[in-house]
């Protein structure tokens, strides 16, 4: 199991610190399935050096951390791992040299059904990279594992909302094959839904 602590002298930048603990009680089917590129057990062309795996309900205050270092709202995150406990949502993190690095939520059922229906479509928001981490492909390894685990799940399709005006966000999600498909108008402006079909996991005998 892993615990974090908050790590100070590291720039004032609120990386978040994991630490290693024993506990032998705690068996080898609580382990958090994770997938790395040395693996070969999840998403082809994950970047090294980099653990990508749901998080736990105790790394709520790590995931808070990373997304206020990241300047992003952390008001909902409460909210999110209630979500989680409820099998409404999953929250991924990116985990590198110790450190939570990144992180992203996938709903998979939510209010509006073009976005997350439940049964085909999921929906993934709230990515963010820490910035001292940004640029090695933690975004695309994080959303690489969201997909692989909707896949599993049998979802045939994944949204993300993007806001207007986050070209260089928008340009990771087209790349990646994601294509308009609506806006929503949030208090804050108007947001972009881009969706795109997902290949279900072949599997050989
Ligand atoms: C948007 C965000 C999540 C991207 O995170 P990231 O981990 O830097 O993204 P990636 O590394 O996967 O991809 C970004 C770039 O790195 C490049 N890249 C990917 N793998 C790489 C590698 N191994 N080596 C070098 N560059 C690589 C990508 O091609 C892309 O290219 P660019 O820098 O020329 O644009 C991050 O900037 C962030 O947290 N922003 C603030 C919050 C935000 O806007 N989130 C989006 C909400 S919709």
């Amino acid at each position: 199991m892993l615990h974090w602590f908050a790590a100070g002298g590291h720039g004032g930048a609120h990386l978040v610190r994991f630490r290693r603990k024993v506990q032998p009680h705690v068996t080898q089917v609580r382990t958090p399935r994770t997938y790395t590129s040395s693996l070969g057990d999840g998403p082809e062309g994950l970047p090294t050096g980099v653990r990508f795996r749901p998080a736990l309900p105790e790394e709520e205050y790590a995931v808070v951390a990373v997304r206020r270092a990241s300047g992003w709202t952390a008001d909902t995150v409460g909210q999110q791992f209630r979500a989680m406990a409820e099998g409404r949502r999953d929250i991924w993190i990116a985990e590198c040299d110790g450190y939570l690095v990144g992180t992203l939520t996938i709903e998979w059922l939510a209010d509006d059904r073009s976005l997350a229906d439940g049964v085909a479509i999921a929906h993934v928001s709230n990515l963010v990279v820490h910035p001292y981490y940004r640029h090695r492909g933690i975004a695309r390894g994080l959303l690489a594992s969201a997909e692989h685990a909707a896949t599993l799940k049998a979802f045939r399709s994944m949204t993300i909302g993007v806001d207007e005006g986050n070209h260089y966000a928008r340009t990771i999600y087209e790349r990646r094959g994601y294509r308009w498909s609506k806006d929503l108008h949030a208090p804050w402006g108007r947001i972009h839904v881009l969706a795109r079909r997902l290949v279900a996991p072949t599997f050989t005998a």
